[in-house]
């Protein structure tokens, strides 16, 4: 199949925009995508809609805290206060605090919170949801649940990331049947970084302030991120995700003193990726050792 791809081109020091071209191209930057976003692929899509700019701040007393209670209530916070969300929910796999929910039950919980996430984000704020998807008879797509759920909720999708955990995740024996075409199984090593943002694609840069450097940006924009996974162990918490995974999230998609909320924080990863960023944080658990954990952590980062 042909990919009719909008093209671009340098003339004469200036950069002439085309309009489609049956060829993919290298180089994307100035296109000019209207007859793209034009196609019925597009029709009935929502895209960037206006629901208001309008953004709140949050309470004095939310500011740099975390919360144990439940995320499903977010109460305590007003609409449109927080620039960004990064989080990785419970998985509902027996994990210590894990509930044993079917999965009608489990998208329910999921989206209860994630439907509080859309309310509390400012327009153009953005949600990145870190999910792996589960078993293999049959296999769980959890990412896909997700996404179709989110977009249930009114997000808008901006993409996709593939987190290669690469030699961190590959000492699984769960292979199936070895050599054997009987019932082989494949070993994930990746999850997925999904992220939707709410009722613009693009968050006002006004008087904000960037912080990512050139590097970051160039590497961060790339759909494949390869760090490895965090240890259990080393975190004191079951399932914890690298503070480089929300560091990344928070350079590439908020400005300097923007407020960042993880409503599923654990042991407060994203928080201390958020005060490392100069960045405002909120995070909610409902474990009591954890938010412990978690305001131990910052506050060794508030002494270095
Ligand atoms: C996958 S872990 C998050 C780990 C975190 N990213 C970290 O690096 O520490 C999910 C967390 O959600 C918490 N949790 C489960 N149900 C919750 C709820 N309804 N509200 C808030 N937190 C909840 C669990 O206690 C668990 O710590």
């Amino acid at each position: 199949m042909i990919i009719h791809a909008p093209d671009c081109r340098i003339v004469a020091g200036r950069r002439k925009t085309t309009e489609t071209s049956n060829f993919g191209v290298s180089k994307r930057e100035g296109h000019d995508s209207s007859k793209f976003y034009g196609r019925k692929l597009y029709y009935n899509n929502k895209g960037d809609v206006s629901i208001g700019s309008a953004e709140n701040t949050v309470p004095p007393e939310y500011v740099d805290r975390i919360l144990c209670k439940s995320s499903q209530k977010m109460n305590e916070l007003p609409d449109s206060c927080i620039h960004l969300a990064v989080t990785s929910p419970p998985y509902n796999v027996g994990k210590i605090y894990d509930q044993d929910l079917t999965l009608a039950e489990y998208r329910q919980l999921l989206k209860a919170v994630f439907s509080e996430v859309f309310r509390v984000l400012v327009t153009g704020g953005r949600a990145c949801v870190n999910v792996a998807n589960l078993g293999r008879k049959p296999y769980l797509p959890i990412h896909s649940y997700v996404i179709a759920d989110m977009l249930d909720i009114g997000f808008l999708m901006r993409g996709e990331i593939i987190w290669n955990k690469g030699s961190s995740a590959g000492a699984s024996t769960a292979w199936g049947s070895w050599q054997s075409a009987a019932n082989p199984s494949l070993r994930d090593t990746h999850e997925y970084i999904l992220v939707f943002s709410k009722g613009s694609f693009s968050h006002a840069a006004s008087t904000r302030q960037d912080t990512i450097s050139k590097e970051e940006f160039l590497s961060y924009t790339k759909s494949v991120w390869e760090f490895p996974a965090e240890s259990a162990t080393k975190a004191g918490h079951p399932a914890p995700f690298p503070v480089e995974l929300p560091y990344r999230c928070i350079q590439l998609y908020t400005f300097r003193g923007d407020f960042v909320l993880d409503p599923f924080c654990g042991v407060g990863s994203t928080c201390v990726a958020a005060l490392r960023a100069g960045r405002h944080f909120l995070g909610y658990d409902t474990k009591q050792e954890y938010v412990d954990s978690a305001l131990r952590r910052i506050s060794k980062e508030d002494m270095t």
